[in-house]
């Protein structure tokens, strides 16, 4: 299994793919998967500014849309000298996928703070929370 400096130096690296024309804030992702893959992304924008997709989703788009739904870790990596965190619509699109998923914050390979999306999401609402006979 991949470590995770080796996670956080690919997130950086998808970081420089980010199309960020109106903000010039760039964010990468890496997200690993349970079996051990790894899938990238980066912050897409536009010009009509809400159809904007954060890095984190990209990665977890790129991974779920390649049939990997069990993550193991999810790597973000902002632009400041300050860690960024995910943001709250990100937060809810990782805890689909588990409430025990780790959530590592980087602004580098030695600094980095760890953190399960039950920590930065608590009391969330999830997929056990809807009743399955309204489906
Ligand atoms: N952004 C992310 O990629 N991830 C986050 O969790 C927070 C925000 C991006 C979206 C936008 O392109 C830029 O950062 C400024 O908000």
């Amino acid at each position: 299994m991949i470590d995770d400096i080796s996670l956080i130096e690919m997130a950086i690296e998808a970081r420089e793919k980010a199309y960020v024309p109106y903000s010039s804030f760039k964010v990468g992702a890496a997200v690993l998967t349970k079996s051990g893959r790894v899938f990238t992304g980066c912050n897409i924008e536009s010009a009509s500014y809400s159809p904007t997709i954060c890095a984190e989703r990209t990665a977890l788009s790129k991974a779920v849309s390649e049939g990997y739904r069990e993550i193991d870790t999810v790597v973000v990596v902002g632009s400041l000298e300050k860690l960024s965190y995910p943001c709250g619509v990100c937060r809810q699109f990782i805890r689909e996928f588990g409430k025990d998923i780790r959530i590592i914050v980087a602004k580098s390979t030695k600094a980095y703070k760890t953190y399960t999306i039950e920590d930065l999401l608590p009391e969330s609402f999830g997929p056990e929370d809807l009743n399955n006979e309204c489906l």
